[in-house]
């Protein structure tokens, strides 16, 4: 068996913004003529008028108060409220690879790796913009890796399970060194339209890198524990799927995009991930008051202080469970990645720490660290 050690992270943010003030005001002009457009029904009583949305609601039920898109002109569109990404050419790489491609030579450069040196690439994300061949393989290429490549989904969790799979082979000794990548566009599977939700996720990509832990002189963090666990739940699902065309439905169905019953997922992942935590850390002979920092994912910010409070028994100081969902929104897998990239540059020799996904499936992933 060999140490394995994360020797560089890399994030790719979009350049677009959309602020809380411009997305409720593009969600309101749009339930206005959706209603104004069904006020015979709506009169008849057969559809519902659709509620406007409030910035007050979204800071306060999520904490979060902007996102990055690919696309916010498509978005904030009120009579379109979907990004326009045309489908890219076959000869042309496709959106996830070039963001996971940015993110990865960004985690290579600060590994000080090079692509020849990967033996394998994983494309961990919660929607793939393709069946095949996997966008992991499409990465390896445009990066000039050598080994293999293949595609991950286990929605939010995707990053850490990818990081347990990554870590995996490394420990057996059929890989040295992989490349986790988690190009999420969250917005062409967001439904805009819908208030409940419309203001959770936004767009990002997000790199790891692993090595066999020998020798290494530069910066890195062993990777102490990975632990993955998954109990079935139909409270964030999203059926589109191979299964589409054969429905003789419209195209435009509500179930091919994000849907969530969020407070049952607040009240039933909440325990499972507090549970798996301490399980983990009772286990693996790391005690809570030894980690430094929490890396949650990034989905609420209630969320993350119920269980910051829950594994340390006390509140998290702000720096102990570091959040980035106020500036990115919901980031699926790649959430803690992002605040694991950014919030780990002061971790000292010896100093430990926990980076933890949850979410569809459900599903929880966590990986004890510690600095090299
Ligand atoms: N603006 C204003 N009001 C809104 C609104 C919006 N955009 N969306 C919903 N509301 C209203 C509802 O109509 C409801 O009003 P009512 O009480 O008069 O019926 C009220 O706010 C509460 O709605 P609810 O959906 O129960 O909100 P909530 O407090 O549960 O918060 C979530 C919603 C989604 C933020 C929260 O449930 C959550 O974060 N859950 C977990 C999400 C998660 O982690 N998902 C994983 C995804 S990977």
């Amino acid at each position: 068996m060999h140490n394995v050690a994360i020797t560089g992270t890399g994030v790719f943010t979009p350049s677009q913004t959309i602020s809380n003030d411009e997305l409720v005001a593009s969600f309101n002009a749009y339930a206005d003529l959706w209603n104004a457009e069904n006020a015979a029904s709506i009169e008849a009583g057969v559809y519902a008028a659709k509620d406007h949305s409030s910035r007050e609601f979204i800071v306060s039920s999520s904490g979060i108060e902007s996102r990055y898109v690919l696309d916010r002109k498509g978005v904030l569109d009120p009579s379109r409220m979907f990004p326009s990404l045309p489908a890219r050419p076959d000869d042309e790489p496709g959106y996830m690879a070039e963001i996971g491609v940015d993110a990865a030579q960004k985690a290579l450069s600060a590994a000080r790796r090079s692509a020849a040196d990967v033996d394998l690439v994983i494309c961990a994300a919660s929607n793939m913009e393709r069946a095949y061949p996997a966008i992991g393989v499409e990465i390896q290429q445009l990066l000039g890796a050598g080994g293999f490549a293949f595609d991950m989904n286990v929605a939010c969790s995707s990053a850490t399970f990818g990081i347990q799979t990554a870590a995996d082979m490394i420990r057996a000794g059929s890989i040295r060194t992989a490349l986790v990548v988690n190009p999420e566009i969250c917005s062409a599977h967001l439904e805009w339209r819908d208030r409940d939700c419309h203001f959770i996720f936004g767009d990002v990509a997000t790199a790891t890198l692993l090595e066999r832990d020998e020798g290494l002189e530069r910066r890195h963090f062993k990777v102490l524990s990975t632990r993955c666990a998954t109990q079935f739940s139909n409270n964030i699902r999203n059926n589109n799927g191979y299964l589409r065309r054969t429905h003789d439905q419209t195209e435009d169905r509500r179930d091919m995009q994000f849907m969530q019953n969020g407070r049952k997922v607040f009240k039933e992942v909440l325990p499972l991930v507090s549970q798996h935590i301490a399980d983990h850390l009772n286990d693996t002979g790391v005690a809570a008051s030894d980690l430094r920092r929490l890396w949650l994912h990034q989905a609420n910010k209630t969320m993350n202080d119920y269980i910051g409070k829950k594994v340390l028994g006390r509140t998290p100081e702000p720096m102990e469970q570091p959040n980035i969902l106020q500036d990115y929104a919901n980031t699926s897998s790649a959430g803690s990645i992002i605040a694991f990239s950014k919030y780990s540059n002061d971790f000292l020799k010896g100093d430990r720490g926990l980076i933890c996904s949850f979410g569809a499936g459900y599903s929880v992933g966590s990986v004890i660290v510690e600095r090299g």
